[in-house]
């Protein structure tokens, strides 16, 4: 199976860093196609050409924010363009996995290969996360009966975007398969998860879900003082 690998991005001074980062994680995974997606208007043409440089398969396009409303929701509408941009470019007899990486979290290789054979639904602890050194879900026998999560009792299924992946052909079953950008904060992958998905259907990867190979990183804000337009950051 390919794996679509779905990124939300915008313009501020550590974004080509971030990308530069993420690039050199995801050339070394085969079978990959990498959708970008800038948060504005129109698509810059500096990042595009560094995309092309990277020698990874990619799709760059841009999608601005399609309301207001949604401020507190990074990346949703931009996500939702690129599912719809899967489901008008993928063949949905060809197998496929999607998942969601923004760019500024850090990836293990291993991961991706263990994520290529999701049949449906699966999950893996994601470090760094929800307040805590990590966010789990909690097996018994091999199957989820709880997580270890903020607001666990209150979601469903409480999970950063970085701890799952999803068959594509979820796109075409339960269709639309969509992010809702009206959901409270926090409520996003879950309100995502909850369209398709029951707990019995969970896939445990990451031996099972003992091993952090994800982590929501966030990268500092630079406090620059002076800005030296010259280059390209
Ligand atoms: C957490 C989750 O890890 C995100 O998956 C979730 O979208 C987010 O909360 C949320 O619900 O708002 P967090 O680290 O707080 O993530 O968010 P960011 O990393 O700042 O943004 C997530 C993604 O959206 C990144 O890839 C970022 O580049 C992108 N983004 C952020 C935009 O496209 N536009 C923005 O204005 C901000
Ligand atoms: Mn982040």
């Amino acid at each position: 199976p390919i794996i679509f690998i779905i990124t939300p991005t915008y313009y501020r001074l550590v974004q080509k860093a971030e990308l530069t980062r993420m690039a050199n994680t995801l050339r070394l995974v085969k079978q990959l196609h990498w959708i970008i997606v800038e948060d504005f208007e129109v698509i810059n043409l500096k990042t595009q050409e560094f995309f092309q440089s990277t020698g990874v398969s990619f799709t760059y396009f841009a999608q601005s924010k399609r309301s207001e409303t949604n401020n507190h929701h990074r990346g949703a509408d931009q996500r939702n363009a690129a599912l719809d941009w899967i489901m008008v470019n993928h063949n949905p007899s060809m197998p496929a996995v999607i998942y969601f990486a923004d760019d500024d979290n850090a990836y293990s290789l291993e991961i991706f290969q263990q994520m290529r054979y999701t049949k449906k639904l699966s999950m893996w602890p994601v470090g760094l996360s929800g307040g805590r050194t990590y966010e789990t879900p909690i097996l018994k026998d091999g199957k989820v009966i709880k997580f270890l999560a903020w607001k666990a009792e209150k979601r469903k299924f409480p999970i950063d975007m970085a701890g799952f992946a999803l068959n594509a052909n979820v796109l075409w079953t339960y269709k639309p398969m969509r992010f809702s950008t009206d959901a409270d904060p926090g409520m996003l992958e879950t309100k995502l998860l909850e369209r398709c998905c029951t707990w019995a259907e969970i896939e445990p990867l990451a031996d099972n879900c003992t091993k952090i190979l994800v982590w929501h990183t966030r990268t500092e804000k630079p406090k620059v003082r002076m800005f030296d337009n010259v280059l390209e950051v």
